[in-house]
């Protein structure tokens, strides 16, 4: 690209829509006019933007209808569903964070850490965002499959509120306040864990499990490895944690595993039990970063490790891989 682009952001009043324009600010992100999207009752309301006002706009079948060169999308499947094809009719490249388009084989599943050369092959102007849980893993399983090759994984997850957007972060402020309200859950948040994340399919798992497995394949590229997950909601408000069981093919040496997480982009290894020092969700909030700990070998398989991993799923689980992979295009 070699002008600066023009972006619209849509979904810009939600919790992921407002980091959105948060990480745009940080990284300076180049833009020449920038519009602001969301549904009909936020349509007037101000957002300031690096010091300037702007006003949203009601999303319509005629957003794009102006220059538009990329667009972020984080408003829901439903929305993404009608307005991302609209959008690249018009010539708009979309980013989209929701799980619409995702394992669509024309449009590309993206961690730019992992596996950028995807964003190419974007046939219908669209490319996805992954789910959030399934981000942070991808980033040390990759570090880890091109070194030891991969034979299985079982992810278990213990997922913030802030993942189910305002409804899921108001749910445990008004339960440790001592008012349950069911927003976003069928079960009160605050003192529990939800082993229900999106809907049940009919083999039992949840959507948000399937959506691991799935996308873990894609993402990889790779269908043989073995996938299971078991996803819980937590009553934590800003970073997902994982506990990701590995088993490999080949031997390794735990040192030299470390260092192969620890060079991998985006990956902070914090691993000294000794000290209590391993990732943390309220450490992890706000930053950037996927944080590997607890490394260590599975005894009870011939090749395999336990590893501890934590992300802010509100950054890099949507809003920072997605400005990310924006990133990518204008170097394009
Ligand atoms: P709005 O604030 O106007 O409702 P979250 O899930 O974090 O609460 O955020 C959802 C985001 O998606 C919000 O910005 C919301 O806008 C936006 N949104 C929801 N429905 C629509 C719609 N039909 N058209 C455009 N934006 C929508």
């Amino acid at each position: 690209m070699n002008k600066k682009p023009n972006l619209a952001v849509v979904g810009a009043t939600g919790v992921v829509g407002t980091t959105f324009l948060k990480v745009l600010e940080e990284e300076d992100f180049p833009f020449d006019n920038l519009y602001i999207m969301a549904s009909a009752r936020s349509a007037g309301k101000t957002v300031t933007f690096k010091g300037k006002d702007y006003i949203v706009e009601e999303l319509n079948e005629h957003s794009f209808d102006k220059p538009i060169d990329i667009a972020l999308f984080s408003a829901g499947g439903s929305v993404s569903a009608k307005y991302a094809p609209i959008a690249a009719a018009h010539g708009v490249t979309v980013v989209d964070n929701s799980s619409q388009w995702r394992m669509d084989p024309d449009v590309p599943l993206v961690v730019p850490e992992v596996n950028p050369e995807a964003i190419k092959n974007r046939k219908k102007g669209i490319i996805a965002n992954p789910n959030c849980s399934t981000i942070q893993a991808m980033l040390p399983l990759k570090a880890l499959h091109d070194k030891y090759k991969i034979k299985r994984v079982v992810y278990s997850t213990y997922q913030a509120v802030s993942g189910s957007g305002m409804k899921g972060i108001q749910d445990l402020k008004n339960g440790l306040a001592g008012h349950d309200t069911n927003l976003a859950y069928p079960h009160p948040i605050a003192g529990n864990c939800l082993p229900h994340i999106d809907v049940f399919e009919d083999n039992g798992y949840t959507k948000e499990e399937m959506k691991m497995i799935n996308e873990t394949h894609k993402i990889l590229g790779d269908d043989s490895i073995k996938v299971t997950a078991t996803t819980v909601r937590v009553p934590v408000f800003g970073a997902h944690s994982e506990s990701i069981n590995v088993e490999f093919y080949n031997d390794f040496d735990l040192d030299e595993l470390r260092q192969t997480l620890a060079d991998f982009p985006g990956v902070i290894v914090q691993d000294d039990p000794a000290n209590n020092v391993y990732p943390l969700a309220r450490e992890a909030e706000g930053t950037n970063e996927v944080y590997v700990g607890r490394i260590r070998r599975d005894f009870s398989v011939d090749y395999g490790i336990n590893m501890w991993v934590v992300a802010d799923n509100i950054r890099k689980g949507a809003a920072t891989n997605t400005v990310q992979i924006a990133e990518e295009l204008i170097k394009e």
